[in-house]
């Protein structure tokens, strides 16, 4: 017989459980991502700092950032040898006042660098333009970033080396060591930041991702054998709503091949391009939902991957699309918020994948 004592208990134990599933209306992605152990956060930049609605969703939603242009090399160093930190500096203080963590991206690129680079680097001195940059810039945020990208993007199997890397103005002058060094330098000058390798081109199902997917094994695999302080890798996460879909089968397996090697792995770029849909809103948002979803749940059934970051949060300062999709009506709806900072399918969609 159940005694009054007992039953009570037993209801109250049962509605406290119902509590603790039931998500807070308006918990952000980075409290829901938080009870799964993953830091869930995203690209921004100096000027949408300045638009307190998107600045307070920000605030809700990340949990760590990135900047989206401030810490690569034309904003650091436009004039050769004066470095100007100002920008990542607004971003990291912006980060620290809300108790995110904050990334580095990036130390090494073959796009972004200032006009003067390529002619210094044609100078017998060249690798100190390298080693230099890289010392300061981890240097001065040592104890503040916690992962760097510290190279960007060297692989690209199309331009025909054996090795799969990109045929870069830096791998023309220096050979494929350049990376080994990057990454060397970096240990040196931030021996407590997660050094992250990130390209894009392993998430998606077609022929080029198989490809990309056996290079970036390849270089992960050689790299870690060379003794290269590589700690993670990260996945852009740049997908297409309607273009080639993620091969999650693929994918699981590629990312338990690098789990195997002791990398970690974060998303780093995450957003899903939905042009090339129809004009009906609520299809588009569906299937950009679907396919962040369809490649989350491959991503963090991995026990290595840590972050996800989209590159940016509500789509208000997404570039206009042309004329034609102007005149049209039809704006890009690629990330969890919409343009007035609501919540669209895909911050459900990731929600559900990260709960
Ligand atoms: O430099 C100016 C700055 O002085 C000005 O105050 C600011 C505000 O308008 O604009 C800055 O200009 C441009 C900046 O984007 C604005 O966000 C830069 O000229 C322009 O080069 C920069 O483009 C960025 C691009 O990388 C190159 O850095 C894009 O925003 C950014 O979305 C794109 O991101 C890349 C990742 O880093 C690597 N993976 C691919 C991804 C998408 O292309």
């Amino acid at each position: 017989m159940l005694t009054r004592r007992l039953f009570l208990e037993m209801a109250g134990a049962a509605a406290t459980l119902r509590a603790s599933f039931a998500a807070v209306p308006d918990e952000g992605l980075r409290a829901i991502a938080a009870r799964r152990g993953i830091l869930y956060g995203c690209a921004a930049a100096t000027y949408e700092l300045k638009d307190s609605t998107f600045a307070a969703a920000l605030a809700q939603e990340a949990a760590i950032l990135s900047a989206e242009y401030e810490m690569k090399r034309a904003a650091i160093e436009p004039v050769r040898g004066s470095y100007d930190f100002s920008g990542g500096d607004g971003l990291l203080a912006f980060a620290r006042a809300h108790g995110m963590s904050f990334r580095g991206h990036t130390l090494v690129w073959h796009h972004s660098n200032p006009p003067w680079l390529e002619d210094a680097l044609q100078s017998a001195d060249a690798e100190a333009f390298l080693t230099n940059y890289i010392a300061a810039v981890a240097g001065h945020y040592e104890g503040r970033v916690t992962s760097w990208d510290v190279v960007n993007e060297v692989l690209q199997p199309q331009d025909g080396r054996a090795d799969g890397l990109r045929n870069s103005f830096w791998l023309k002058r220096f050979g494929p060591e350049y990376i080994d060094l990057a990454f060397h330098t970096a240990r040196s000058a931030a021996p407590h930041a997660m050094l992250v390798y990130n390209d894009w081109g392993c998430e998606l199902g077609a022929p080029d991702n198989d490809r990309f997917r056996a290079a970036t094994l390849k270089f992960l695999d050689d790299a870690l054998a060379r003794g290269v302080p590589i700690h993670a890798l990260g996945m852009q996460g740049h997908l297409s709503a309607f273009g080639t879909q993620v091969d999650q089968k693929k994918l699981s397996a590629f990312l338990e091949a690098v789990r195997r090697m002791g990398l970690k792995i974060l998303v780093t770029e995450h957003d899903v391009d939905d042009s090339g849909g129809p004009l009906d809103v609520a299809v588009r948002d569906r299937a950009v939902a679907d396919a962040s979803r369809r490649f989350l749940d491959v991503m963090l059934d991995n026990p290595a991957t840590i972050a996800v970051l989209t590159w940016g949060l509500s789509d208000r300062f997404i570039d206009p699309p042309g004329w034609r999709d102007r005149l049209a009506g039809r704006y890009p709806r690629m990330l969890p918020l919409d343009s007035d900072c609501a919540r669209k399918p895909m911050w459900r969609a990731m929600a559900k994948a990260f709960a």
